[in-house]
């Protein structure tokens, strides 16, 4: 999810990586084609991603706070704006708390070390049933740097989870009341110790499933589970799923979404998408000209077509200029990894 901080491994990528899938096993490619569906403007660093059930997509941009809309069954999409949020300068997670009401959460960020300013974070829900957007305000976090993916609890329909990316944790936020806390936090979901400012990110991507929530982290390069109870407490084992050095030495886990079972499609730096079946084997999608430092992933909605679809969202490629900012940011936007 950081501008910064896999820039090493994208210039590897330019050198030396195949636009064609690869695996440890070569088991047949579940893919037919990747494509691209949608360029943002420059400087728009890309986050994160959710479908609604009439197909559009829910796209966020940490560099500004508005929530973006478009309509991938078009073979030309513009993206059009749902709503900007105020006191904030990008947005983080998106995720579906009811059918069709969205939690969001914004923040005043650094891009740079990827924390926003404490107290910025604040959680709002965005219901999309209605003709004009109703936003409504949930809480205003005091105390954490960084809520990074988002899921609503597998069962009870008044929390909603966020990913704690600094602290190793995941917090609770009661939709109906505004209350929140730490949930649960492990080792397993800290950053790796001693990897640099912008690289520092222990539990990324989050989903719920069953009595499980389903995480990565980027740090420690995995992909687990762990049963909660249904106050969203630790209720048994951190399972780790999948490693992403079987993927590739360089391959760094994001944002996911969930395929049944164990399985997911794991956006992932610099250039892949990797799907990890259930049982922990994995297939890697190396698309160095189409899929640019993905930071999310959601399975398309609403036609069958759509369902067999990976709508992945690219956080951008820095081209290097002489200007006073240094750099741009450039195919920052979405793809598709159609399925067989
Ligand atoms: C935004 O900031 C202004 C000025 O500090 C404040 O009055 C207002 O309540 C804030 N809005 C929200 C939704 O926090
Ligand atoms: C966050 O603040 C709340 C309310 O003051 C407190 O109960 C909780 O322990 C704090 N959590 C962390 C992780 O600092
Ligand atoms: C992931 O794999 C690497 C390389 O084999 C290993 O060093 C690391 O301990 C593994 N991580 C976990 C949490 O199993
Ligand atoms: C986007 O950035 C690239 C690389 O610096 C630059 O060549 C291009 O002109 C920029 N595009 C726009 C529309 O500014």
């Amino acid at each position: 999810m950081k501008p910064s901080l896999w820039i090493g491994t994208i210039a590897a990528a330019a050198l030396g990586a195949q636009a064609t899938p690869t695996a440890s096993s070569t088991p047949p490619s579940p893919v037919r084609s990747v494509r691209n569906v949608f360029t943002f403007p420059n400087n728009t660093f890309i986050e994160n991603i959710a479908v609604r059930s009439n197909s559009r997509l829910l796209i966020t941009s940490m560099s500004v706070p508005t929530l973006f809309t478009l309509n991938p069954t078009l073979t030309n999409p513009t993206s059009s704006i749902l709503y900007t949020f105020p006191n904030a300068s990008g947005l983080a997670g998106v995720a579906e708390v009811k059918p069709d009401v969205f939690a969001v959460v914004s923040g005043i960020w650094d891009l740079y070390t990827t924390r926003a300013q404490l107290g910025s974070l604040q959680v709002w829900t965005i219901d999309l049933t209605k003709p004009t957007p109703a936003v409504k305000l949930i809480a205003t976090i005091a105390n954490s740097t960084i809520f990074n993916g988002l899921a609503r609890h597998p069962s009870n329909p008044d929390l909603l989870l966020a990913a704690d990316s600094e602290l190793g944790a995941v917090w609770r936020v009661n939709l109906k009341t505004g209350a929140y806390g730490i949930a649960l936090s492990s080792p397993l979901l800290a950053p790796q110790p001693g990897n640099p400012l912008g690289t520092n990110m222990g539990i990324n991507g989050l989903k719920a499933a069953g009595a499980q929530v389903f995480f990565t982290n980027s740090g420690q390069r995995i992909f687990g589970k762990i049963p909660v109870d249904a106050q969203g407490n630790q209720a048994g084992a951190v399972v780790v799923l999948a490693n992403s050095t079987v993927a590739g030495a360089s391959v760094v886990y994001d944002d996911f979404a969930l395929t049944g079972g164990d399985g997911a499609w794991i956006a992932s730096h610099p250039s892949q998408a990797v799907r990890v079946a259930t049982g922990g084997a994995q297939f890697v999608v190396d698309e160095p000209s189409t899929l640019f430092n993905p930071t999310a992933a959601a399975l398309g909605r609403g036609s069958p077509a759509q369902e067999k679809t990976v709508y992945v969202t690219n956080g951008g490629r820095f081209v290097f200029t002489d200007t006073e900012v240094g750099f741009d940011l450039v195919d920052n936007g979405v793809a598709a990894v159609l399925l067989k």
